[in-house]
C-alpha cells in the first residue's frame, strides 16, 4: 500500500451507496478495506482497484459482534491507522410489522444498530486515542418519519441519526469528526431486498447512488455534522421536523404499504 495514500474502511461496499462511497474514496486518494457479507464484494474490489487504490476485503456478517471483530482484526493486521470509517452497511424491511418474520426484523436492528455502533465504538476509540479520524454514519431521512410498513427500519435510522449527532458532540474537543449522511430514496438494491418492489417508493424515481456518495464524501471531508443529499430531500426532512408524527406515519403508508405501487 502506498504510504502517501490515506486508509478508509467502508462497510456494505458490495453494492449501492457503499460501493459508490468506496469508489469516491479510491479516486480521492484512499486505500481501502471493504466489507460485506456476500461474495459479490470481490467484483466491487476489482472495480475499485482499477481506480488506483489498494483494496482488501472482508466477508463478514456485520449484524454480529463476531463479524465486526473479524473486520477490526483484519484492519489491525493491515496495521494502518484508519483515517476514515464509513459505516454504511444496512438493510431495510417492508410490510406491516406484525406480518414480518421476526428473525428478519431483528437482523435489520442488529445490522443497522448493533453492528454499526459496535464498529464505531472499536474504531472510534483508536481514533480518539490518535486524536485523528473521520467517521461517517449512513443514517437516512427515514429517521425523521415514523415509517408505517417499514417501521423497524425507520426506527433504526432514527437511532443512527440521533446517535451520530450525540457522538459528534461528545467528540467536540477532539479532532475526530462524525458526519451523518442522510440519503433520501436512492437507486440501489435496497428496495428489492426489503421486499418493497410493489410499493410506491419502490417503483418511484430515485436519486443516483453515485451522487449521494459524492455529496456524503464531501461533507465528511469538510467535517460537517450532517448532510441530507438532494434539495427535495432537504425540504422533506425540514418539513418533517415540524409536522405531527401521527400525520407523517399516515402519509408514509401511502407509499410504503404493500400494493401502493398500483394506487
Ligand atoms: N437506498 C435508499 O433509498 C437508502 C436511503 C437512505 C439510506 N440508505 C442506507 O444506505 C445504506 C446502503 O444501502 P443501499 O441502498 O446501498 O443498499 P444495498 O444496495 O442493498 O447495499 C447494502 C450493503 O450493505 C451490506 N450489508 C447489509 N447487511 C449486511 C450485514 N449484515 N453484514 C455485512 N454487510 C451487510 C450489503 O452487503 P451484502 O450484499 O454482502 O449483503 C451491501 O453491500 C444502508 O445503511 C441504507 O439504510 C439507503
Amino acid at each position: 500500500m502506498s504510504a502517501s495514500r490515506q486508509f478508509a474502511i467502508v462497510t456494505g461496499a458490495s453494492s449501492g451507496i457503499g460501493r459508490e462511497l468506496a469508489k469516491v474514496c479510491a479516486r480521492e486518494g484512499f486505500d481501502l478495506l471493504i466489507a460485506a457479507d456476500e461474495p459479490e464484494i470481490e467484483t466491487a474490489a476489482t472495480e475499485i482497484r482499477a481506480l488506483g487504490a489498494t483494496v482488501e476485503i472482508v466477508l463478514a456478517d456485520l449484524s454480529t459482534l463476531a463479524g465486526v471483530d473479524r473486520l477490526v482484526d483484519v484492519a489491525n493486521r493491515i496495521g494502518r491507522p484508519v483515517d476514515a470509517l464509513l459505516a454504511n452497511a444496512g438493510r431495510g424491511l417492508g410490510h406491516g410489522f406484525l406480518d414480518q418474520d421476526f428473525a428478519q426484523a431483528r437482523h435489520v436492528i442488529d445490522t443497522n444498530i448493533t453492528g454499526t455502533v459496535y464498529l464505531v465504538h472499536r474504531i472510534g476509540n483508536d481514533m480518539r486515542h490518535r486524536n485523528a479520524g473521520r467517521i461517517m454514519i449512513v443514517g437516512s431521512i427515514a429517521g425523521f418519519v415514523p415509517g408505517s410498513f417499514q417501521a423497524v427500519y425507520n426506527g433504526t435510522k432514527a437511532f443512527l441519526d440521533s446517535f451520530s449527532f450525540a457522538l459528534r458532540e461528545e467528540l467536540r474537543d477532539s479532532a475526530v469528526t462524525v458526519t451523518c449522511l442522510m440519503p433520501g430514496a436512492t437507486e440501489t438494491r435496497f428496495f428489492e431486498r426489503a421486499g418493497m418492489l410493489d410499493t410506491g417508493v419502490g417503483v418511484a424515481r430515485k436519486d443516483s447512488a453515485a451522487d449521494v456518495a459524492r455529496t456524503g464524501f464531501d461533507a465528511m471531508m469538510r467535517g460537517d455534522g450532517d448532510i441530507v443529499s438532494g434539495l427535495k430531500n432537504r425540504i422533506q426532512s425540514a418539513v418533517a421536523q415540524i409536522i405531527p408524527a401521527g400525520f407523517l406515519a399516515r402519509q408514509h403508508r401511502k407509499y410504503a404499504e404493500p400494493g401502493s405501487a398500483r394506487s
